[in-house]
């Protein structure tokens, strides 16, 4: 079983480049299915959700190739529209691929991707929003079969902006017939960066980042090459690092826009955060200050999966920080890790109160998820002596290299 050993103490001062992001690579990787042609993505992070993608992909029948950051995806000759259940609870996400595969086979059998660590992840609103473009859905034994003849353009309106069910309804209408008006859908920068890979590859989206999305559907895609955003949330946790070791960090690769929701707090906190073309700068005090209030929303508030590597940041600042979870249910299972290194956090529901420490102190501890690693990460990064972190697998679903980008800006840190 692999650990990552950190010894605690050392300020980060350096540069890490930031990858693709996770959260953008996986409905990219689906929406290349939709036309039965060649897709390239650049940028693709290499994570073990990415590898899971992969692997559906495969079994669907593509001739899929990666290189590096570079993945290619042959979709011109599916074999079939039915996704085992081993390969959809490889991946919690693996729900997106129900809107791409009814577009492009007209059936899709997927069995339910689970409940996950973060609380019941219902589906309620992927499969009403789908049902509106006239797909006939029904579930047994835990198989959900999707079947449309014909896909139609519809109104829809989310109750919630949800990111996959956003996704699932733009992948599904793109090839649909007339136009479909989406509304409350997610922002999130990812689903912009798939708006723009659906139409490289000749589909008819506007407002992609607007919150009210329309598709004009076209009889068929093709493939085209397009370049994986960069990962918000790994670069709001490279802050967290800075900020948690009084460090200096260049982030490279990163425009700021997508990552600015996380700016208030690090700045109420004391950090100095700059941005130059791609790159983004903090500077971070001697010691942080409590960041008063962190409420989780869709963007552009404060993202859910940015919160725990601030709260780890949080346990060390000189004050009291107040942490308010509002998209998932079960986000706090970390807080019992970090709470053996020392650090003093009440937990009621949905709301965590962070009262600073001036140290923590290392500790054996376990991933409970992949952002409740991260945090671990960032926590031990500030602890006095050794940690030592497992259940890595959770960290390698959503973070490439971890350990080689820490060790590079300055932190004693080591995977055996
Ligand atoms: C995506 C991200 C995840 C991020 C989340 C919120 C990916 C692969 N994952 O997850 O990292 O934390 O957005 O920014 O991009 N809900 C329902 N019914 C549904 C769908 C969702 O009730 O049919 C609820 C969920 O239980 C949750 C909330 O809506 O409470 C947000 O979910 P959603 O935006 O769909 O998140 P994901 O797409 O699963």
């Amino acid at each position: 079983m692999d650990t990552i050993h950190i010894c605690g103490g050392y300020r980060l001062d350096g540069e890490i480049p930031i990858h693709g992001a996770k959260n953008s690579a996986l409905p990219l990787l689906v929406a290349t299915l939709l036309a039965a042609d060649v897709s390239e993505l650049t940028n693709c992070p290499r994570l073990s959700d990415v590898t899971a993608s992969l692997a559906i992909l495969r079994h669907l029948g593509c001739v899929v190739t990666q290189a590096e950051d570079r993945v290619t995806v042959d979709a011109a000759h599916l074999r079939c529209g039915h996704v085992p259940d081993e390969l959809m609870r490889a991946m919690r996400s693996s729900i997106v691929f129900l809107g791409a595969i009814v577009a492009r086979c007209g059936e899709a059998v997927l069995t339910y991707p689970g409940g996950c660590e973060l609380g019941p992840r219902p589906i309620d609103l992927h499969l009403s929003a789908l049902r509106r473009l006239g797909v006939q859905v029904t579930e047994e034994h835990g198989r959900i079969c999707c079947r449309a003849t014909r896909l139609r353009g519809a109104e829809i309106a989310l109750p919630f902006p949800s990111v996959g069910a956003t996704e699932n309804v733009l992948l599904a209408a793109c090839t649909a017939e007339g136009t479909t008006v989406l509304r409350h859908a997610a922002r999130e920068p990812e689903i912009a960066d798939l708006c723009g890979f659906l139409n490289a590859c000749g589909a008819r989206i506007r407002g992609g980042d607007s919150g009210t999305v329309v598709i004009e559907g076209v009889p068929r895609l093709h493939g085209a090459c397009h370049r994986v955003m960069a990962d918000r949330i790994e670069a709001a946790t490279y802050l967290a690092a800075a900020a948690v070791t009084g460090g200096r960090l260049t982030l490279t690769h990163c425009p700021a826009l997508p990552v600015s929701p996380v700016f208030a707090p690090l700045e109420q906190a004391g950090c100095v955060i700059t941005a130059t073309g791609d790159s983004l700068h903090i500077q971070a005090p001697s010691r942080l200050c409590g960041m008063g209030m962190v409420r989780t929303l869709p963007y552009p508030g404060f993202p859910t999966d940015a919160a725990a590597p601030l709260l780890a940041a949080a346990c060390v600042a000189q004050g009291t920080t107040v942490f308010v979870e509002t998209i998932f249910e079960n986000r706090y299972r970390y807080v019992d890790e970090l709470t053996r290194m020392g650090a003093r956090i009440r937990v009621d529901g949905r709301v965590a109160v962070v009262e600073g420490v001036d140290a923590l102190n290392g500790a054996d501890v376990a991933c409970t998820d992949l952002r409740g690693g991260a945090a671990l990460l960032v926590a031990a990064l500030a602890a006095r002596g050794d940690t030592r972190i497992t259940e890595l697998h959770h960290l390698d679903r959503g973070y490439e290299d971890p350990v080689g980008c820490l060790q590079r800006a300055g932190a004693s840190v080591c995977r055996r």
